[in-house]
């Protein structure tokens, strides 16, 4: 498996794919890898002949210090987890200069509004910092196709629009949300949980699929405040916000239409551990 430190390196390796008309996906990731970014990969490879992931903890995307600091970091076994795939996988793996040169800082961004919504109503900056260093990937990486998860559904919505906005020739495939067997979404910050609130925190995909049934015969409102209701009476999980949105605006439905998508989107902190969740409703 070749890994790359260096941006210049990693175009070299990519030059002589290209010049053997290889394809290229690329998986972009903050590293604690999972089987949830090794379903991405996985799915990646099905489409491309080889797959190129970044591992890199994004500082800009972090609108608390703590949060960044705590963020787990665990390199050496995520490059072990990635020889699985051994010459199909290309790392890059870039220290912060090597992306932003001497200045942090982020872009600004205009995603029509869908970064106005849930996770950037919440998270200031948010996605300044991840369309900031998407695009830089982008650059460096140039591949065919991008994967983003589902589990980040704004996120992935937030990067076709990057691409279109900037007419970027990438294709962006949205993968399926990778869950544990009792149900929890899969997400490096789960590696922080205790054992109290790993056993909690299945209860947030419960509830969601309980909403799901509910909106068949409800309003988003009333399922919004029994979902809120649920979460009052938990003692380890606190609700952030639950709310059910149309997948192309993201913007939280007023009224039911049947020829639009929706779906219902989820954060809840476990202690100081912040964890998210959506399911599809149509
Ligand atoms: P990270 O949280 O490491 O996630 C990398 C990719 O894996 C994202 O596309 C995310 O949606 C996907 N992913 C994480 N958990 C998943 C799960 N359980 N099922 C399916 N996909 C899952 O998202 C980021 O990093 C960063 O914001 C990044 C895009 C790398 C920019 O810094």
């Amino acid at each position: 498996m070749i890994i790359c430190h260096k941006k210049e390196d990693l175009r070299q390796v990519v030059d002589g794919l290209r010049r053997e008309n290889q394809t290229i996906g690329f998986v972009p990731t903050m590293g604690a890898l999972h089987d949830g970014h090794l379903s991405l990969i996985r799915k990646g490879l099905e489409e491309n002949a080889r797959m190129v992931v970044s591992i890199f903890v994004n500082p800009t995307q972090f609108d608390n210090t703590a949060d960044l600091e705590k963020y787990p970091r665990s390199i050496e076994s995520d490059l072990e987890l990635l020889q699985i795939f051994s010459k199909d996988v290309i790392v890059y793996a870039p220290a912060a200069d090597d992306i932003y040169g001497n200045s942090i800082s982020s872009e600004h961004f205009n995603f029509n509004g869908l970064e106005d919504q849930m996770e950037g109503q919440f998270r200031k900056g948010h996605f300044d910092g991840v369309g900031t260093v998407v695009k830089r990937l982008f650059e460096i990486v140039q591949p065919d196709t991008a994967y983003f998860g589902k589990k980040d559904f704004q996120q992935f919505r937030i990067i076709q629009e990057l691409i279109k906005k900037h007419h970027l020739p990438i294709k962006v495939v949205g993968v399926e949300i990778f869950r544990d067997k009792d149900g929890l979404a899969l997400s490096s910050r789960n590696e922080r949980l205790t054992k109290a609130q790993r056993e909690a925190a299945p209860f947030i995909y419960k509830t969601l699929k309980t909403a799901k049934n509910r909106f068949g015969t409800e309003s988003a409102k009333k399922v919004a405040e029994w979902v809120e209701k649920q979460f009052a009476e938990q003692d380890l999980l606190t609700l952030e916000y639950f709310t059910i949105a149309d997948e192309a605006s993201l913007q939280t439905i007023q009224r039911k239409t049947k020829t639009k998508s929706y779906r219902a989107f989820i954060a809840v902190y476990a202690g100081d551990i912040r964890l998210i969740d959506n399911i599809a409703l149509n």
